[in-house]
């Protein structure tokens, strides 16, 4: 194996930028729809596969919300938490921050309690039998209203424990990061994290509007920032880390081609990004797929995946004394090799 990729896929790492409900594999969902008795509209895995072709975000998130709908129980929300951190461990994640979407449960009538109950669930079990830490990451979704996410909010006080920050997913276009100043001031009095996705599809306003507006502590994806010089100044300015995807960029055409894909220039530009999977089921692979991807499209150099994978740690939630002993077993393994 070339010896960037060896590099890239033995180091420990962090992921940052990981929808649970984008893990679902299809094997899993035919599994969970039998035993719930939930009918999928596609007679195979093959087929599911197949209907993953994707033009931009709304195509890939029709097709999601329809996938989480056979996740009806607390030991469907655990399968499906466990499935992800097996891949994960299995790509040298050490720490993963994930999202979850409760609006995409409860507005089916699936408790809250039963989703946050059967991710954390396993979010522990991950931590004490593969030595995974974690963040569990709230999204709102933005297509609908800022009053269904400030309800939202409200039904979280009790999981409070258990939820480190707030996120907003979901179609971009159309529903700015100002719709939601309100909900995020809210989620930031009550000692939330914050960050949101900007500038996928959306313009680098977006991405201002999230830093000014929502005041983010991470962007999610923020590729079109590079369109703005004086953003990408305040973004390398502040350090802001941004979870950039390559693969769901290529599937949900936000690039043309994985050669042109915006990493390098993020680099150059003296920006933070880090590597991260998205919707791994749907986009065609998990973290270390991402970073194959990038190594065999793009001249990358050693420093440059070296700088990716620091940043996945230094982007993190952890604690200060996490992070600097994270950070000393990334600086350890890249001294042996
Ligand atoms: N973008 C926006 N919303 C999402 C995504 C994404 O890539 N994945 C799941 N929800
Ligand atoms: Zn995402």
């Amino acid at each position: 194996m070339n010896a960037l990729l060896s590099l890239a896929h033995n180091a420990p790492k962090a992921e940052l930028h990981l929808h649970i409900e984008g893990s679902f594999e299809p094997e899993l969902m035919f599994e969970i729809a039998q035993r719930n008795g939930v009918k999928l509209p596609f007679s195979s895995v093959e087929e599911i596969r197949a209907a993953y072709d994707f033009a931009n975000l709304q195509e890939f998130l029709d097709i999601y919300y329809q996938g989480m709908s056979v996740l009806l129980h607390e030991q469907d929300f655990y399968d499906l938490t466990m499935a992800y951190l097996r891949r994960a461990h299995n790509d040298n994640v050490i720490h993963t921050e994930i999202f979850f979407d409760p609006q995409g449960h409860t507005e089916r009538g699936v408790a809250f309690a039963d989703a946050i109950g059967g991710i954390a669930r396993a979010l522990d079990d991950g931590r004490k039998n593969m030595g995974i830490s974690s963040r569990l990451i709230m999204c709102f979704l933005r297509h609908l209203s800022e009053d269904d996410a400030h309800a939202t909010l409200e039904e979280a006080k009790p999981f409070l424990p258990l939820i480190d920050g707030v996120g907003l997913d979901s179609s971009e276009l159309g529903h700015p990061p100002a719709k939601f100043k309100n909900v995020f001031a809210k989620a930031r009095d009550l000692g939330l994290h914050l960050v949101a996705h900007a500038g996928e599809e959306g313009p680098p306003a977006y991405v201002w509007e999230a830093l000014d507006i929502l005041k983010v502590q991470r962007i999610d994806h923020g590729n079109r920032a590079l369109e703005d010089e004086k953003l990408v100044k305040r973004l390398a300015d502040e350090g802001m880390c941004l979870t950039v995807c390559p693969l769901s960029n290529l599937k949900l055409c936000v690039i043309d081609n994985m050669r042109n894909h915006p990493i390098p220039a993020m680099l150059a530009a003296g920006l933070k990004p880090c590597v991260n999977a998205d919707d791994p089921s749907y986009f065609g692979g998990y973290v270390n797929d991402n970073f194959t991807a990038l190594i065999d499209a793009l001249p990358l150099t050693r420093a440059d995946i070296e700088a990716l994978l620091r940043n996945s740690f230094d982007g993190s939630f952890m604690s200060d004394s996490e992070k600097a002993a994270a950070l000393t077993k990334l600086d350890a393994y890249l001294a042996g090799v």
